[in-house]
């Protein structure tokens, strides 16, 4: 549809510089963004409503920008993996295979699936080396998700495992053009190897690596016609690294987050997107033909100051073709399902701790796996106390339900700006009160999405009876 209209506008343009020209016509350029497109996954099943593929963990040699290649681990061998669109509704089937010389398992990323999919060891053994898995689910909501390891995580992700899974709804917003990006840093060594060794600041404050990349990417250039309405579909798989995207001289309208479209869009000149969570953003993209315009993650300070993050560049937009008048902006949502707010509570207290001369992440003062299972009957409403007493941010992610945030350091969030999440930034020395529906029998976990502070111990099970 938007690639039809696109072929007119150029179609119209080549023709009128054809005329009054005898020298033979170019074919118009092409304006695409194939070159830093994710790699798509393709469905071995012709039936309408179901999606089948197969995914192998495999090692596999990866060039980022202008270093040495690097032996990274990839899903089918891409890093990132494939990019999977269904619908909403649709039925997954993913015939895993292990090919790494380590054991995994897969977690599909704020996905709502029986327990027995969700990846963690609570719920599988590990797969191991050279063994398979039938991953199957039904997908119930739209939106961006992502899946990854879940044994040893913030080795096995550090190294290339994560990949996306976009499920279309029905009434979606019109756009002109759109983009899976996902974010990650990596560290690489002059060798083009990467630097695996945690050291303090990377335990304490999440491993941050010295190479941004974009879908894999070092710098890249995205491109685009001045006008158009750009739909850029976020996630952040870093370990540790926030970013906070600035496009310059646009402003960034939040249409979704993790748990789809939300009610009422917003706008920032940044946007802060910590490891886990995702973000449905609309630019309508001003300037002229030839413009190149930086994208880029600016300094945040999420609790060590902002020294270690100047503004670094992430990509460049290049504007091409001729300008056209672009789609709305969408400006409404579709209505949020309200959660109660007069549920149990479950507090979850988010403190660091040194333990035998080793930094430690703790759950209600308790390190991982002696954080207390908490047990909720299936059905209910509860309230998650969320604070954080450390003097830094942490991702807190809740697997298998959306919450709602319905009070920030006690103030209430208005019911018009909630909307459904599965990762959000606990603030340090605050606290947030999330609404959470457990309507899902199992064994589910949650934990930061700091990778490193939840292999040390910040995770925690909640078991729906
Ligand atoms: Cu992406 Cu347990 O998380
Ligand atoms: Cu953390």
């Amino acid at each position: 549809m938007r690639f039809g209209r696109w072929v007119g506008i150029v179609g119209a343009a080549a023709a009128l510089l054809a005329c009054g020209d005898d020298t033979d016509t170019e074919p118009p350029p092409t304006i695409d963004n194939a070159a830093i497109e994710l790699p798509r996954a393709v469905d071995q099943d012709p039936a309408a409503g179901s999606f089948e593929l197969d995914l192998v963990a495999v090692p596999t040699q990866i060039t980022y920008g202008g270093s040495p290649e690097t032996a990274a681990w990839g899903y089918n061998g891409s890093v990132p993996g494939p990019l999977i669109e269904v619908d909403r509704g649709d039925h997954l089937s993913v015939h895993f295979r292990n090919d790494l010389p380590d054991e995994t398992t897969i977690h599909w990323h704020g996905v709502r699936l029986p327990a027995a999919m969700d990846g963690t060891v609570f719920v599988q053994s590990p797969i191991q080396p050279g063994d398979s898995f039938e991953y199957e689910f039904d997908l119930k909501d739209a939106g961006l998700f992502w899946f990854h390891p879940h044994v040893v995580s913030d080795i096995q992700v550090q190294r290339g495992l994560y990949g996306t899974i976009l499920v279309r709804g029905e009434d979606e917003p019109e756009f002109d053009r759109e983009l899976v990006v996902v974010l990650d840093d990596i560290r690489l060594l002059s060798d083009g190897s990467i630097d695996e060794y945690p050291d303090d600041d990377g335990v304490t404050n999440g491993r941050e690596g010295n190479t941004l990349l974009l879908n894999g990417q070092v710098a890249p250039t995205l491109r685009a016609q001045p006008g158009e309405a750009l739909r850029l579909r976020l996630v952040n798989a870093a370990n540790g690294r926030f970013f906070n995207l600035k496009i310059a001289g646009h402003k960034l309208r939040v249409v979704g987050t993790d748990g789809g479209l939300i009610p009422k869009p917003y706008e920032l000149d940044t946007l802060p997107i910590a490891p886990g969570e995702r973000y449905d953003v609309f630019v309508a993209l001003v300037g002229e033909v030839g413009d190149e315009i930086a994208i880029t993650t600016e300094p945040y300070d999420r609790g060590h100051g902002t020294d270690k993050n100047p503004s670094m560049p992430l990509a460049t937009l290049s504007l091409e073709g001729v300008k056209v008048i672009g789609k709305p902006l969408p400006d409404a949502g579709p209505p949020l399902d309200l959660l109660a707010e007069n549920g149990t509570a479950i507090p979850v207290l988010l403190g660091e701790a040194f333990i035998d001369g080793e930094q430690k992440f703790t759950i209600n003062g308790e390190v991982s796996p002696d954080v207390p299972m908490v047990m909720v009957a299936n059905g209910e409403t509860h309230i998650i106390e969320l604070e954080n007493e450390t003097e830094q941010e942490h991702p807190f992610h809740l697997h298998g339900f959306f919450f709602q945030v319905i009070a920030r350091d006690g103030v209430a969030v208005l019911p018009e700006d909630r909307f459904n999440k599965d990762s959000i930034i606990s603030p340090m020395m605050s606290s947030l009160t999330l609404a959470v529906r457990f309507d899902e029998p199992g064994m589910w976990m949650y934990h930061c999405h700091i990778l490193e502070h939840a292999e040390r111990g910040m995770m925690g099970m909640i078991e729906v009876e």
